[in-house]
């Protein structure tokens, strides 16, 4: 047994992670893992102590994996997995140049995601968190003609903002609610996953005059950072709703204050902001057209299990040396 615990491979997790990821490093028996028994993230010092020696990681998307980290843990790190679909949080660079292996967690949120968006995108133009609010506070007075008017999906132009799995599973969802045409950008056409929701590739300023609807689920790249901002916000419609399930970093977010507090744009629902969480004293919490949910979109029991599974395949994969790993490709 001696001999075993020596040959099993140290793996350090930054998270009470669920049950399913859990249980599948537990009933690997060449592993010895220790874990940041929390809901709460392992503070930056404890992190870089633990990581020393070991050959694997799995992370959440709050942990900063850059060049102090990877210096922190040394050569025998041979696989970073992270539990998220996102991958802004690694310095991509820094991994690829020590050759260890990076694991991701895409499709097995998609379904989640795209649901939390379309309730998202219902409850900002449907003004339903301020319409809950005035119906217990006494605002309800009586029916009144346009009282908590907002806007329609139907005859409606929905552009989204960066294609890819969780854009099109949007599309596919808001389309029994009768939506004219979809619009899309990225950094180039994608025909194949256009074509299954029948949406037609144009230019940002494009996307930001026509859309009704204007969802980001794009990746934060240095090409996508503060992409929505004063000068996007200004091409919008007056009453267009700004959709962000992404990241908070593509959001210049005093551009976006001043879009909504102007009337420039009709209201904006986010799942994200920078930082996370928001201060609750931030200027975008005062604004009634504005929803803010605590980065929640892939929130489902059923997902963040299956996400904690994927995470936990591609760390024992990756410490294989298996091509199985679900790998980042740039
Ligand atoms: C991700 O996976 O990147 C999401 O933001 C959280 O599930």
């Amino acid at each position: 047994r001696r001999e075993q615990s020596a040959l099993a491979h140290r793996v350090y997790i930054t998270r009470k992670v669920p049950p399913e990821g859990l249980e599948i490093v537990r009933r690997c028996g060449r592993v010895k893992f220790e874990l940041w028994d929390s809901d709460d993230p392992v503070p930056r010092d404890e992190l870089l102590k633990k990581v020393k020696g070991v050959d694997g990681l799995l992370c959440m998307l709050t942990e900063k994996v850059d060049a102090e980290l990877l210096d922190a843990a040394g050569p025998n790190l041979k696989v970073l997995s992270t539990m998220s679909v996102g991958f802004d949080h690694l310095c991509l660079d820094e991994l690829k140049k020590r050759g260890i292996r990076v694991g991701y967690t895409p499709d097995v949120l998609t379904d989640a995601v795209a649901e939390l968006t379309v309730a998202l995108l219902l409850a900002t133009s449907r003004r339903l968190i301020e319409a809950a609010h005035e119906a217990k506070t006494g605002g309800w007075g009586t029916w009144r003609t346009l009282w908590l008017c907002g806007y329609e999906l139907a005859n409606s132009t929905v552009g989204i903002l960066g294609l890819g799995r969780i854009g099109v599973a949007i599309a596919e969802r808001l389309k029994p609610f009768k939506v004219k045409k979809f619009l899309y950008t990225d950094v180039a056409p994608r025909p194949q996953l256009a074509e299954m929701i029948n949406a037609e590739y144009v230019s940002l300023e494009e996307l930001a005059k026509q859309s009704d609807f204007l969802a980001a689920c794009c990746a934060l790249t240095p090409e996508t950072q503060g992409i929505c901002n004063r000068k996007l916000f200004s091409q919008m419609k007056k009453n267009a709703i700004f959709i962000n399930t992404s990241r908070g970093g593509i959001v210049n977010q005093e551009d976006l204050y001043e879009a909504l507090s102007a009337g420039q744009i009709a209201a904006a629902g986010l799942d994200v902001t920078t930082p996370e969480p928001l201060p609750t004293d931030h200027p975008l919490f005062k604004l009634k057209n504005c929803v803010i949910l605590p980065h929640i979109a892939s929130a489902s029991y059923t997902t963040r299990n299956a996400m904690s599974a994927l995470a936990a395949n591609n760390l024992l994969a990756g410490l294989r040396g298996s091509q199985s790993l679900t790998r980042h490709h740039r």
